[in-house]
């Protein structure tokens, strides 16, 4: 198998997680490279910089990081794909896999990346992180799992006009968070199934309601998109239910709370994947060992290791955080956006049904209000604790 050789070549190396992804590479001790429009910040190594797209993406660079939106990741896709006729690269994407007004996108991607020799993966950093892989080990200890119930809340406040970051745009909240939260149930789920396709085979539930984000900056909008939804549904047998909310007054937290039945007897799972402050409690023991990490630094460990020890056509095709995990968890966004807007719930029977599901999120953009200022919109309310499936 390829060992990768440790470096990264970051494109929007200048951005919020571009700038994660820079600081976590440079703890490592891996060798960067960096190419981003914007200017250069003080005090950088400027000949690390790559100011000519065309040189940049032909680095020799073990892994390429896209950390742009959606909108500028194709064209650098494009130059990576088209120069992996020869070699097997490594690809971090950013998430989400395109822009709610460009679902096609996704299944453009997919099949760019299945007819290349590139290895692309998504950037959901809970699927990398050791607590993930710690719940997964604590629960194949067990012959017959049952995992009846997942509640999934990622929350802050992303509002306040003190936190430079909230200036960022972001796109309706189902496709900018929410889409962790569904690809870790898919991901997790899929531990203990033939497939992701298995997983999907007895259909999903999704229904939702959601509130209006007032960031700081409305005028940089084209109009208002949704920074709360609360959903509840099943995939498969087991039960979802969320909460994800970036208004005022949110606390803050990634929790996961996982319940079911391992030969026989109940079992309660707790994690808070918030940087900085990661818990973890299987059946009431805490595992501190797992909860200092960085899921930055954890995302380019585990990417290593698993292009060095999985093969590229199962890293591509299996149950990994690859395009075609990445393209489920959009489309359950878009699954998630459409039952908000409409108030219903949405019923689909299999993962061709998913993947055929289309939002129309851009017929309805006509119909969506201006975005608001801060002071206009209600104040965010508290967060679950998820008691789900108790
Ligand atoms: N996986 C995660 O947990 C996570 C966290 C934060 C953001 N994101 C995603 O990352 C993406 C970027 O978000 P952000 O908040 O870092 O945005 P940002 O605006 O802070 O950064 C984007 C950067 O890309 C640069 N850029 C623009 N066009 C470029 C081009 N053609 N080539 C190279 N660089 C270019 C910009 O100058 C900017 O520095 C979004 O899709 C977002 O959803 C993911």
């Amino acid at each position: 198998m390829p060992e990768l050789s440790k470096s990264i070549s970051i494109a929007g190396a200048w951005g919020y997680i571009g700038q994660k992804f820079l600081q976590a590479a440079q703890s490592l001790d891996w060798q960067w490279y960096a190419h981003d429009p914007g200017p250069i910040p003080p005090g950088t190594d400027e000949s690390r910089c790559i100011a000519g797209a065309s040189e940049f993406y032909a680095l020799p660079a073990g892994m390429f990081h896209l950390a742009m939106h959606p909108e500028h990741r194709r064209a650098a896709m494009d130059a990576l794909l088209a120069r992996n006729q020869s070699e097997p690269l490594l690809v971090l994407c950013e998430k989400p896999m395109a822009e709610p007004e460009h679902p096609e996108h996704c299944a453009e991607a997919c099949a760019a990346v299945e007819h290349s020799r590139a290895v692309v993966l998504y950037d959901f950093p809970e699927l990398y992180d050791p607590m993930f892989w710690r719940i997964v080990q604590f629960l194949r200890s067990f012959k017959h799992v049952q995992i009846d119930a997942i509640y999934l809340s990622r929350c802050k406040d992303r509002e306040d006009p003190g936190i430079p970051r909230n200036y960022k745009r972001m796109v309706p909240i189902q496709y900018q968070e929410t889409v962790h939260c569904f690809a870790f149930a898919l991901f997790l789920l899929a531990q203990f199934s033939e497939s992701i396709e298995e997983v999907l085979a007895q259909g999903l539930e999704i229904q939702g309601r959601s509130d209006e984000y007032c960031p700081p900056n409305p005028q940089e909008y084209p109009y208002a998109v949704d920074g709360m939804c609360e959903y509840s549904g099943r995939i498969g047998q087991t039960t979802l239910e969320g909460r994800t909310d970036f208004r005022s007054g949110a606390c803050w937290q990634k929790l996961r709370v996982i319940r079911g039945v391992a030969d026989g007897q109940r079992f309660v799972i707790t994690a808070d994947f918030l940087e900085g402050k990661k818990q973890l409690w299987i059946e009431g023991e805490s595992g501190p060992a797992l909860t200092q990490t960085n899921s930055y630094e954890e995302v380019l460990r585990t990417c290593a290791r698993w292009y060095r020890d999985v093969p590229a056509p199962t890293l591509k095709n299996g149950c990994y955080p690859n395009a075609p995990l990445a393209r489920i968890a959009y489309q359950l966004s878009s699954v998630l956006w459409r039952a908000c807007r409409h108030g219903r719930r949405t019923v689909l029977r299999s993962l061709d049904e998913v993947l055929g599901f289309d939002a129309r999120f851009s017929e309805a953009i006509p119909t969506f209000p201006r975005c608001r200022s801060r002071g206009d919109c209600p104040a965010g309310r508290s967060c679950g604790s998820g008691t789900i499936g108790t």
